[in-house]
């Protein structure tokens, strides 16, 4: 088999290097049962080729005869370490699988979701909560981390502003507080509300580390992050130091929030993290009356920057009372109204969410395609 395999992939081409082709990188050849395993040695070959190149295998591999699934896996020494892991999804989603992952914390942890947004108060820790709320509803098991520095409202939105985390037996690890049924960690429980922010920035690049790795987390499919606001050197060092599976960017309608959301979509293809898709909060008005829809503050920016971009516009978030009340007062929308339309929205939001990040166990072959396609820039 390996010979026949071999063959086949004699014929792609390995780009940037006219000597071998893709046959000359296959470190593996499994066949059982009428699965077919190849895994790939693709050290050197940047993230977005070695993409392409599986997705070149999968194909060439794929209708021979006796053959029923083609599983491509791209081994690569040289990775940082976050991406050297084993998980499911991510494994795949990095292209990497390691030869002895290490076991932490976040093993357990299928995805992770960062929410960001260039600048603050476009009601990124309100997206962040609903959607993890949202996630949470369709069945999946969920903890959300709340890694902003400058406001960590996550608390206060999920009513728990004076839990502290607890501790585990062995003293090494962080419990996190549970909250509607989340997981739930947040730098807000670590810092006085007075401590400057100065001081803030050196605690966050402390603790981000310990936020993932010693908290016991346990199994989750999404472990959804809020990140700090804006697009500077520490929300780069978070981005590159966690292992995260997509990115969502919410925005505002206005032209300042969406000069700030293209920024973040730039950090983020700066480090290769996939963005699942932008959010457009307080996009529209619906009167509570007679069902009006208006759109007070819409330029056509956002559409703008999708078309510029790539990226897909996954949910607009209506201004609305009970959102802001629900966060404000700790008893979120998708949480404590869930057949509202304010929770819909949100609903929604967590379905595009998993359409592109799927939770639940689904033919390799067919999340793999997911996965790329959030490649396809
Ligand atoms: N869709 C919305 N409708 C009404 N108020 C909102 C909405 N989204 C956020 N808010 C309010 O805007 C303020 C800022 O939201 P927050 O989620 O804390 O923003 P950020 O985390 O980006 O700083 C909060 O008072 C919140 O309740
Ligand atoms: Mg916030």
């Amino acid at each position: 088999m390996e010979d026949h395999v071999k063959s086949l992939l004699d014929a792609l081409p390995l780009p940037g290097d006219d000597a071998r082709t893709v046959a000359a990188t296959v470190k593996e050849v499994e066949f059982e049962d009428g699965e077919l395993t190849v895994v790939l040695n693709l050290t050197g070959v940047d993230r977005a080729t070695r993409h392409q190149i599986e997705d070149a295998a999968v194909k060439a591999l794929s209708g021979q005869n006796g053959v029923d699934e083609v599983y491509v896996e791209v081994e690569v020494d040289d990775l940082p370490q976050y991406e050297t892991r084993q998980e499911p999804g991510l494994s795949v989603h990095g292209g990497a699988a390691a030869p002895t992952p290490p076991k932490k914390a976040l093993s357990d942890v299928k995805h992770l979701i960062a929410v960001a947004s260039g600048k603050g108060g476009v009601g990124k820790s309100t997206v962040a909560v609903n959607l993890a709320l949202s996630l949470k509803a369709r069945g999946a098991r969920v903890g959300i981390v709340d890694l902003d520095i400058y406001g960590p409202s996550v608390p206060i939105q999920l009513g728990v502003a004076s839990a502290k985390p607890g501790v585990s037996d062995d003293q090494k690890r962080f419990v996190p507080v549970e909250a509607y049924g989340l997981k739930v960690m947040s730098i807000g429980f670590l810092v006085e509300d007075d401590t400057p922010v100065i001081w803030r920035g050196p605690i966050v690049a402390s603790v981000v580390k310990q936020f993932l790795d010693d908290v016991e987390w346990g199994a989750l499919d999404y472990l959804v992050i809020d990140m700090p606001p804006g697009t500077g050197d520490a929300q780069l060092t978070l981005t590159q130091s966690a292992p995260i599976t997509g990115a969502v960017i919410v925005t505002t309608p206005s032209e300042l929030a969406l000069v700030d959301a293209i920024k973040g979509l730039q950090m983020f293809r700066k480090v290769d993290t996939p963005v699942i898709g932008l959010v457009e909060n307080m996009s529209h008005y619906e009167c509570p009356e007679c069902g009006h829809t208006s759109n007070p503050f819409n330029s056509g920016g956002t559409q703008r920057i999708t078309e510029q971009f790539g990226v897909g516009l996954i949910a607009s978030i209506p201004i609305d009372t009970e959102i802001q009340r629900g966060g404000d007062n700790g008893k979120p929308v998708s949480a404590v109204r869930p057949d509202s339309p304010q929770a819909a929205a949100f609903l929604s939001l967590a379905d595009a969410v998993i359409e592109k990040v799927p939770f639940a166990e689904t033919p390799k072959a067919e999340k793999k395609g997911f996965l790329a396609g959030l490649f396809k820039k």
